[in-house]
């Protein structure tokens, strides 16, 4: 097996899990890292048992075919530029631009540079949205005509961050990039358009909205919602070690729940209750009727394989890139997700009920 070697853009939280997933591969020889504070960089990549460089020498360095970017968001699409310029195969977080011209930048260097591009779609590699989309596709419910996702949580990003300073509806892009791209994923449509609102902030140190309220129409009289609050639930810093944290927060505020409705039957995700479930639609003389005919659990243990599987995605994505093949999920696939969250955005902002084929999205 050729192996090739990686390099990491951005070692904080996020940065780590690229990192063991470059680690694991049998596609990878070294890893390399790169954080722009020369001290840091040096003692983050000892502490995670990687090769400190500085990006000219990773952009340099035609051992290193593959690079991954885990860096804040403003950030993506200057080193995504420079790694594809530099001949380099490139995995990027979401949100794939800051704005929608950053995004479509994205997807022109990967048309000018021919490029390998995947977008951290992570979703479409965890197990529990899988068997939902192969359930759909396996029309075991139908046409779905309704898809509402419920995402209520308590993650007050730290005072004076980026995140916390980030502006406008930065958590659609930040957050909700991944439910919308869901909701997409499980119509297979192009929407047609999009309303949103956003109810007053409650987190002051934010400088960003900290609520959403998105409905989007696709063809065929389907609807999609995704109603995120970002504070309603109880936080957990030093929760209770005796009991599961994930446990502990199905029952104190905290939802994460996808129903998706079809012409034959539904499906429910439910994050923090660990279950997915699928329902039939049958017929009486007398009514409709409806029965639950599956329902799957996971033990904590799997938590990460079904619902927040960036290790195996990242795997995959070396594997890929190793082996000669084409990204996953186009950048013009991760570009219409984008373009769905601008489109909320703008529909925000200007209040009103936005086009897909809106000329002020191009
Ligand atoms: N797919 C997911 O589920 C998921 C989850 C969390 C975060 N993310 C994404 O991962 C990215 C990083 O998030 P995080 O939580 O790890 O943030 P973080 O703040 O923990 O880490 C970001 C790191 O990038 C470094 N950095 C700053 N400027 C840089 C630059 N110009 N080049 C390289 N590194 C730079 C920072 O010093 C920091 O160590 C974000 O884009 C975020 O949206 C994705």
């Amino acid at each position: 097996m050729n192996k090739m070697n990686a390099a990491i853009l951005g070692l904080g939280g996020m940065g780590k899990t690229h990192v063991t997933a470059a680690q694991k591969s049998p596609y990878v020889d070294k890893v390399y890292g790169y954080e722009p504070d020369a001290d840091f960089r040096v003692k983050r990549c000892q502490e995670l048992d990687i090769i400190p460089a500085t990006l000219e020498e990773i952009m340099q360095d035609e051992s290193i075919k593959f690079v991954s970017i885990a860096s804040p968001n403003e950030t993506h699409i200057e080193l995504a530029e420079m790694a594809m310029r530099a001949g380099k195969s490139v995995l990027c977080e979401k949100p794939m631009g800051n704005t929608l011209a950053e995004a479509k930048h994205m997807c022109d260097i990967e048309a000018e540079t021919g490029a390998f591009l995947q977008i951290g779609f992570e979703l479409h590699y965890s197990k529990m949205y899988q068997h939902t989309k192969k359930w759909i596709s396996d029309g075991l419910i139908g046409d779905p005509v309704n898809v509402q996702c419920r995402y209520y949580c308590c993650e007050f990003h730290k005072k004076n961050t980026w995140r916390s300073n980030s502006t406008g509806s930065f958590l659609i892009g930040e957050k909700l990039s991944h439910y919308l791209d869901l909701q997409r994923w499980f119509f297979d449509k192009t929407p047609e358009n999009v309303y949103s609102l956003s109810a007053a902030k409650v987190v002051p140190y934010f400088n960003h909205r900290d609520n959403h309220q998105i409905m989007t129409r696709y063809p065929g009289n389907c609807v999609g919602t995704l109603n995120f609050i970002m504070y309603i639930a109880e936080s957990h810093t030093g929760h209770d070690p005796l009991r599961d944290l994930l446990e502990q927060q199905a029952d104190d505020g905290h939802f994460l729940q996808y129903h998706i409705c079809g012409t034959k039957g539904a499906i429910e995700n439910d994050v923090f209750r660990r279950r997915y479930r699928r329902w039939e639609f049958g017929d009486s003389p007398e009514f409709m009727t409806s029965k639950i005919v599956e329902e799957i659990t996971f033990p904590p243990a799997d938590d990460q394989i079904y619902f927040h599987n960036v290790e195996e995605q990242n795997m995959h994505v070396i594997e890929l890139v190793a082996t000669g093949k084409p990204s996953e999920m186009t950048a013009r696939e991760a570009y219409e997700t984008m373009k769905l969250c601008f489109a909320a955005e703008l529909s925000e902002d200007t209040g009103e009920l936005i086009n897909f084929n809106d000329p002020r999205l191009d």
